[in-house]
């Protein structure tokens, strides 16, 4: 009996040593030390020993299953040891690594070109004023001396919000805004949001204008001359003709739209300005007697002048942009340009 529980030690020391499975060694322990196992089956055969060997035999037979279940455990928390090792490098955070960078978003080209306008009006004592997108007929045309039936209004197509009540067409509404607030002097710009039904490569349904006021005693022609020059050299570098072209506006008279050489092909002649060598960029004018007496100002006393001009065109024209569309699809790969 003392050779077969020697042999069985040794026997299962070397398996165990072998195993190199968590599996398996839950299996060697139940073919040792399981109530069917080996071990379990000579210390059960130990009733049949005489008494006189019994003990020495109990003695040994228990240091073997000692040195199995030592062996076993051992052996489970080296495996055990390994598998969390494993498993802990396969997921390791490598700290080493460069994070990923927030991408820092910046202001849209027509905000960026619209915050560079006031500021050039700003310089000149203009202050900002804003008003409302959905806007009264009355303001919208009517104030403007456009009343219903004019056919100046035939140009605006409007979005009608309900009978009475439109999206603003231009942002000159805001200047009877004004006017019924604060008496003159008055010198203000309004940035701002237009809409219109009207969509091709220069036309979007929604666009930027940008429109001026300014009112006084003894306001000339020459004053808004001046003003607009001045913002032309500023906004597109010195260097460009300028010209103004008469035309009619309902809300001034005389008006004007302004013009200046091509940016593109300095007045050569090119596809941007259809080959005229000039690029039409403002209207303006002197304000009408009939919008002042809307806003119940002296007309006697007081003149004015007022411009009005497209924030997008102007970026388009700045940048190259062939189609307004751009502007407004959200695509990154364009809008990062700027
Ligand atoms: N509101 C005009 C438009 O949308 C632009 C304009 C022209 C504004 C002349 C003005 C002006 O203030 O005096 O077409």
């Amino acid at each position: 009996m003392k050779a077969a529980l020697e042999a069985l030690e040794s026997g299962a020391l070397d398996e165990i040593a072998g195993i190199d499975d968590l599996k398996i060694l839950e299996e060697s322990r139940v073919k040792y030390l399981g109530r069917n196992g080996q071990v379990t089956g000579i210390l059960r055969g130990l009733a049949t020993v005489s008494a006189e060997e019994r003990p020495a035999m109990g003695q040994a037979a228990n240091r073997v299953k000692q040195a199995i279940a030592d062996a076993l455990d051992a052996k489970k928390d080296t495996l055990e040891a390994a598998a969390f090792e494993k498993q802990t490098t396969a997921e390791a955070v490598d700290l080493s690594l460069p994070g990923r960078r927030p991408r820092p978003g910046h202001a849209h080209l027509i905000p960026q070109v619209a915050d560079e306008i006031v500021d050039i009006f700003r310089e000149l004592g203009f202050q900002v004023a804003t008003g409302p997108d959905i806007e009264t007929e009355y303001y919208n045309f009517d104030a403007l001396n456009t009343p219903a039936d004019h056919p100046a209004r035939d140009s605006h197509d409007t979005f009608f919000v309900k009978p009475g009540v439109v999206l603003r067409t231009h942002t000159s509404p805001v200047q009877m805004r004004v006017m019924e607030k604060v008496q003159p002097p008055v010198a203000v710009v309004v940035p701002g949001r237009v809409y219109r039904v009207d969509y091709d490569a220069s036309h979007s349904p929604m666009f930027y204008q940008f429109e001026g006021l300014l009112v006084d005693e003894g306001v000339s022609f020459a004053d808004l001359k001046g003003t607009l020059m001045h913002f032309l050299e500023r906004y597109f570098g010195p260097g460009h003709k300028v010209r103004f072209r008469p035309h009619f506006f309902p809300f001034t008279e005389p008006s004007a739209e302004v013009d200046i050489s091509c940016t593109m092909c300095k007045g050569a002649g090119c596809r941007v300005c259809k080959h005229s060598g000039w690029l039409e960029v403002l209207g303006c004018g002197m304000v009408h007697p009939e919008v002042f007496k809307h806003a119940n100002y002296d007309y006697e006393k007081y003149s004015g002048f007022a411009f009005g001009m497209g924030v997008d065109r102007l970026a388009m024209l700045r940048h190259a942009i062939s189609s307004i569309g751009h502007l407004y699809e959200n695509d990154l790969r364009f809008l990062e340009q700027f």
